[in-house]
């Protein structure tokens, strides 16, 4: 008979948007869904559950990954990053949630963390990435409602221009389409 270790610790323990945290639970878990019910981060989108859509996308120690795909215990000791919190303290990644939404790039709203997510890993590694670049590192990422093109502009904005992307310093004018304030 195999004996059970009862003294074993129970859940996975990892750093989650710079903050340390348990999760007392399965390690079996699908990543997103512990995230989502037990880690409070309600911006982790899923789509399909499957591995198709990248929704889902989130850091893991940097890297763009499925978490729809991935087990919770995949990332015990790992560092988890989502969209929201890098929004709200990485100023490339604001800058890039202001391009956004000066170019429309969210419709519905529900790829857009991931394509942030997406977005935000190349312009760590490549400031001032090409079109190609982007497409590429989009390219997993399924948009039903925007054809796309403001999304790739959003992000090459972002990269490119140095440009201050807040909606009250952006360029106006006649013909200029207004950053929306629910963006
Ligand atoms: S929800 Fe994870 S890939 Fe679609
Ligand atoms: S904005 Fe709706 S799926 Fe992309």
């Amino acid at each position: 008979m195999a004996l059970v270790d009862v003294e074993a610790p129970v859940g996975v323990s990892f750093l989650l948007n710079g903050r340390p945290v348990h999760l007392d639970t399965s390690p079996a878990e699908r990543l997103s869904h512990a995230l989502c019910e037990h880690g409070g981060t309600k911006d982790v989108k899923v789509g399909c559950d499957a591995g198709d859509c990248d929704a889902c996308t989130v850091l893991i120690d940097g890297v763009a990954v499925c978490s729809c795909t991935t087990a919770l215990g995949q990332v015990e000791d790992a560092t988890v990053e989502t969209q929201a919190d890098f929004v709200a303290n990485d100023p490339q990644a604001r800058q890039l949630a202001y391009a956004f939404q000066r170019h429309q790039a969210a419709q519905c709203g529900i790829c857009t963390p991931g394509m942030m997510v997406s977005a935000v890993a190349l312009l760590r590694e490549n400031p001032a990435p090409e079109e190609v670049e982007v497409r590429d590192a989009l390219g997993g990422v399924l948009c039903r409602c925007t054809g796309y093109r403001k999304i790739i502009d959003a992000v090459m904005d972002a990269g490119h221009t140095g440009a201050d992307m807040r909606p009250d310093v952006a360029p106006g004018g006649v013909g200029t389409a207004k950053a929306r304030i629910d963006g």
